[in-house]
């Protein structure tokens, strides 16, 4: 789960998408990153902790790194929360990154909409309740498409 910050919305994804795996007794390594190093070794925001705390999921412990080109080898699937995050991941993945592995995670839900899971960083609250919303529909979708 990659997004710009690893702060805001791919805490979020992290923190929901282990949860619902487990649920669904699946044996998934899930992680989360960013591209951007602004943030690293931060806890997620505020708004996305108190947002997942209210679904039952504690994300407090998570902690922000950057994305790397390891992650390519290290993981099978790569979700970009937004194209901006996808445009990152390609130039940090350079010419020898798979790039079959990565999509936008609401194309998981949307197939080839590249609808985006906006940043709510510079908002209020309700964006944060909107991306956990996506990012929630996202992860059951993740779950129902993997078995196809
Ligand atoms: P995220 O949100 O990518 O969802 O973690 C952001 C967090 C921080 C910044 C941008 C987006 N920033 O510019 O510092």
């Amino acid at each position: 789960m990659v997004c710009l910050g690893n702060i805001c919305r791919s805490p979020i994804a992290e923190g929901v998408l282990r949860h619902k795996v487990k649920e669904h007794g699946l044996n998934w390594t899930i992680d989360s990153a960013g591209t951007e190093s602004y943030h690293v070794g931060e806890a997620p925001h505020r708004l996305s902790q108190k947002i997942c705390k209210e679904h039952g999921i504690d994300i407090s412990h998570q902690r922000a790194r950057e994305f790397t080109f390891s992650d390519f080898i290290s993981y099978d699937k790569i979700y970009a929360m937004a194209a901006d995050v996808l445009d990152e991941i390609k130039l940090i993945g350079g010419p020898l990154a798979d790039m079959t592995k990565v999509d936008l995670f609401m194309n998981e839900v949307h197939k080839g909409k590249n609808e985006p899971v906006p940043d709510p960083y510079y908002g209020q609250e309700d964006g944060f309740v909107k991306v956990y919303d996506l990012i929630d529909k996202g992860c059951d979708a993740i779950i129902k498409n993997q078995s196809k």
